[in-house]
């Protein structure tokens, strides 16, 4: 197949490039704007691969969108602004690249007749205190980020119901993994701690996640594009759940630290409790996760630990003026 991946130079786009490169005989087209969380050095080591080629251009601009599409079997779009905290503070590149972004994706691949997925997320649903969701659940939304990722998913069913475009959807839950931005929960404390730094943990800490290895969640969308049924869409949760706490707790064990280094900080505004995928769905066409979470945490650790290259330029750089603004302190 030839692919369309937009966003591909992100954290699970540049993941999902590496494995379709290694376990399929895949052509890959990348086409990402480059914001900040978008990088080259994501992709550094497939850029001279011969069934690989990067387009720098955004998903709301039709003409670099007809120059990438073009030729191709299908889209994966994973292009989106990632961070809730930054969409509580400025949604309007939220608005853009989720509504207009793929609206004029979906219109490209409807006039070519092209295969769409498009990545979504848990946070669609909401927050569930107990039990799980399934995908006849209800949208219910809560940031400007997932409102507008399920205002996306919306105009994504509709190209589906009025002009029968083979669309996909893959909700997943958190991931974690190499490469991923330090905003992040996971990425932020690793490097707070191999760096002294400080752990912020919002609230009471007791906020829980369903943690997904990227590489589990890049195999779902790939297994999904390949045997998902055109129109529907796919809840892809990890194996296991845990209280924000209880992460950053192992993150200090993982990297020699004790807890001294913790701070309790004020709650992110409408902060969502707890999320939970029923994966049925996708596991019943035959993916299952493989990575636990303490196997996948002690990876990515390690991974941080021995690629300082990586998120040494972006620690030293305009994240800085970002990390100040957040948490109104300097980094070290
Ligand atoms: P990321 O922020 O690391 O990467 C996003 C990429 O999209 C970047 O390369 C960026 O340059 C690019 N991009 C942003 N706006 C664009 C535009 N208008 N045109 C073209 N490119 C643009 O994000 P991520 O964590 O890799 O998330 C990828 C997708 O997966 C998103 O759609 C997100 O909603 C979804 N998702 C993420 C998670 C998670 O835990 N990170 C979980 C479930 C779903
Ligand atoms: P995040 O990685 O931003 O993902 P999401 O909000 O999309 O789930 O945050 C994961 C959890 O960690 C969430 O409950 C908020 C919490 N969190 C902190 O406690 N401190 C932080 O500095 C960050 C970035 C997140």
């Amino acid at each position: 197949m030839k692919l369309l991946v937009c966003g591909g130079a992100g954290f699970i786009g540049s993941n999902f490039v590496r494995v379709r490169l290694r376990e399929t005989d895949d052509e890959i087209v990348v086409l990402d704007k480059l914001t900040y969380a978008g990088r080259r050095e994501n992709l550094e080591d497939v850029a001279d691969n011969p069934r690989f080629s990067f387009h720098h251009g955004a998903i709301e601009d039709p003409a670099a969108v007809g120059s990438a599409i073009d030729g191709t079997d299908a889209v994966v779009n994973f292009a989106a602004e990632t961070h809730v905290d930054r969409s509580i503070a400025e949604p309007d590149a939220f608005v853009t690249t989720h509504a207009q972004g793929t609206y004029v994706l979906l219109e490209a691949a409807r006039e070519r007749g092209v295969r769409f997925l498009q990545v979504s997320t848990d946070e669609v649903y909401g927050s569930i205190a107990e039990g799980s969701f399934s995908e006849s659940s209800p949208l219910q939304p809560s940031s400007p980020y997932s409102a507008t990722k399920a205002g996306a998913d919306l105009l994504v069913a509709s190209y589906h119901h009025t002009y029968r475009l083979e669309t996909l959807i893959c909700r997943g839950s958190n991931n974690y993994g190499p490469f991923q931005y330090p905003e992040k929960l996971i990425p932020l404390m690793v490097l707070n701690a191999l760096n002294a730094d400080r752990l912020p943990v919002y609230g009471d800490g007791l906020n829980v996640r369903n943690w997904l290895y990227v590489e589990d969640f890049d195999r779902a969308i790939g297994h999904v594009l390949e045997h998902g049924a055109a129109g529907e869409a796919y809840n892809v949760g990890g194996p296991d759940e845990c209280p924000n706490i209880q992460v950053v707790r192992r993150i200090l064990a993982l990297t020699g630290n004790d807890e001294s280094l913790i701070d309790f900080v004020a709650d992110r505004p409408g902060h969502d409790r707890r999320y939970s995928l029923s994966s049925q769905r996708v596991r019943a066409l035959g993916w299952e996760p493989r990575v636990r979470f303490e196997d996948g945490l002690e990876h990515t650790v390690a991974w941080y630990r021995d690629n300082s290259w990586w998120w040494e330029p972006i620690r030293s750089g305009a994240y800085r003026d970002y990390y100040q603004r957040q948490y109104g302190r300097a980094l070290g």
